[in-house]
């Protein structure tokens, strides 16, 4: 049997980044659990709602929308930008929630890690996003929340991490199961919920679990 894909979303487009270094790490552990693939944001346009037609779509949009369509699930590794997410990262969820009707993320179980080099672990950038990815219906993973501060003596030169940042990475990882965490109402997937009237509104979990 395949196994069910991630899609990891790197909010910084820096060459060097320890965001991209971070994501690489939650996808070695990943790995056993889903195909791991790392969606490209660098590429897309800023979203102009002008261009969102047959004749001028670029196809980096056409093709980013694709990816996210096609994938399980999603996880988002993000520095912070000025107290929120990075613009590419905003945009990158813009362009995949268009054209209207067409929300590619609809449905995803989603997780958030960020992270920061001072103290307070990207906690901006990372509400910031479930505010937008509770509008676009990506079900993020509550449970364990995921701000690493102070990067910088958490990880060496080589991108090695020390090794309580490594046990904490695997409890994360460890915590998204698509099937577990995914539906807010507990025996619906995520898919089947997306198609039906069902709305997951805290009555009918409670109501369902009980
Ligand atoms: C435009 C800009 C704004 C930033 N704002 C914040 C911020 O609000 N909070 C924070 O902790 N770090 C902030 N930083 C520092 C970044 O988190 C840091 O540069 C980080 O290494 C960027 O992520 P990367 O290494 O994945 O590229 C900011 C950096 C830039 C370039």
């Amino acid at each position: 049997m395949s196994k069910p894909s991630i899609g990891v979303v790197v909010g910084s487009l820096r060459r060097d980044s320890f965001s991209r270094k971070l994501a690489l790490h939650l996808s070695r552990l990943l790995e056993e659990k889903y195909d791991v693939k790392f969606l490209d944001i660098a590429s897309l346009p800023m979203f102009n709602e002008d261009l969102d037609n047959e004749a001028d779509i670029p196809q980096s949009w056409q093709v980013f929308r694709q990816e996210v369509k096609a994938v399980d699930a999603v996880l988002f590794v993000t520095p912070e930008y000025n107290r929120s997410m990075p613009a590419a990262l905003k945009n990158a969820l813009d362009v995949a929630s268009r054209p209207w009707g067409k929300n590619a993320w609809s449905g995803k179980p989603g997780a958030v890690l960020s992270f920061s080099v001072g103290k307070l672990g990207g906690f901006g950038a990372n509400q910031h996003l479930r505010q937008s990815a509770s509008c676009l219906n990506i079900l993020m993973m509550q449970q364990p929340e995921a701000y690493v501060g102070e990067i910088y003596g958490l990880m060496d030169k080589s991108g090695a991490l020390d090794e309580k940042t490594l046990e904490f990475m695997k409890k994360f990882t460890a915590a998204f199961t698509i099937s577990g965490m995914a539906s807010p109402i507990p025996g619906i997937s995520p898919a089947s919920l997306e198609k039906s009237d069902i709305k997951p509104t805290l009555t009918n979990i409670f109501l369902k679990s009980s």
